[in-house]
């Protein structure tokens, strides 16, 4: 029995690993995944694409709720993988993070729990990808240690941000000390 129940837990800890070798849950591979996520997304020229796979691969940071007359919002921020683990260790964001803003429109309903809100169909995307070396200097849509891009839900795989200092570096000029993001927000990242 006893010689059993070893043989399993070798074969259950050998089955483990490869399943984190292949999905690239072990540090080293999370690392080089944050690089590849950089590469993956963005042309010769700097132009920006969205992740496809976001909602399913990238974590959660946190979310704001925007209180507006005209239509309350959802702010969804999500993040490459390993990013709450290099900002927890390190303080910044490593090279080739991407962060993902989704702006939801929202629903309610008295709920068992009382007035709820839900995000209900997304408006539109904000996109930023963290670039440590400043890779593309003629491009207006990288700067500032980052890359800027926009998309709307009516083409939502069209990048439609032509400036990122006018579209974008007016409002972030609040977060400049924390590397123009809003981290307050994020729990994630170690935000009380
Ligand atoms: C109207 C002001 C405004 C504009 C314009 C704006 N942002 Fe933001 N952005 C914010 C604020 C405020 C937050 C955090 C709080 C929130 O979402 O309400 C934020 C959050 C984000 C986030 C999530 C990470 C973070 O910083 O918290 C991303 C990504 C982002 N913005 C990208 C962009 C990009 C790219 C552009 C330009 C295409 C842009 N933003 C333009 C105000 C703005």
């Amino acid at each position: 029995m006893k010689g059993n129940g070893h043989k399993m837990t070798t074969r259950h800890s050998i089955l483990a690993l490869m399943f984190a070798l292949l999905s690239g849950s072990l540090g080293v591979a999370s690392s080089h995944g944050a690089q590849s996520d950089h590469l993956d997304l963005v042309d010769a020229q700097g132009n920006i694409r969205k992740p496809p796979d976001y909602r399913v691969r990238y974590q959660a940071l946190g979310v704001y709720t925007v209180l507006d007359p005209k239509g309350n919002e959802m702010h969804y921020t999500y993040a490459s993988p390993g990013t709450a683990e290099f900002y927890g260790k390190n303080g910044r964001f490593a090279d080739g993070t991407v962060l993902v803003k989704e702006v939801f429109a929202t629903s309610h309903a008295r709920l068992t729990t009382g007035d709820a809100h839900w995000a209900e169909s997304t408006k539109v995307w904000f996109v930023m990808i963290k670039d440590e070396k400043g890779r593309f200097p003629g491009s207006p849509l990288w700067g500032n240690g980052w890359g800027w891009a926009l998309f709307k839900s009516d083409a939502p795989d069209k990048q439609i941000a032509t400036d990122f200092k006018k579209d974008c570096l007016g409002c972030h000029i609040p977060a400049k000390e924390t590397d123009w993001v809003y981290v307050r927000g994020y729990p994630a990242l170690g935000a009380k």
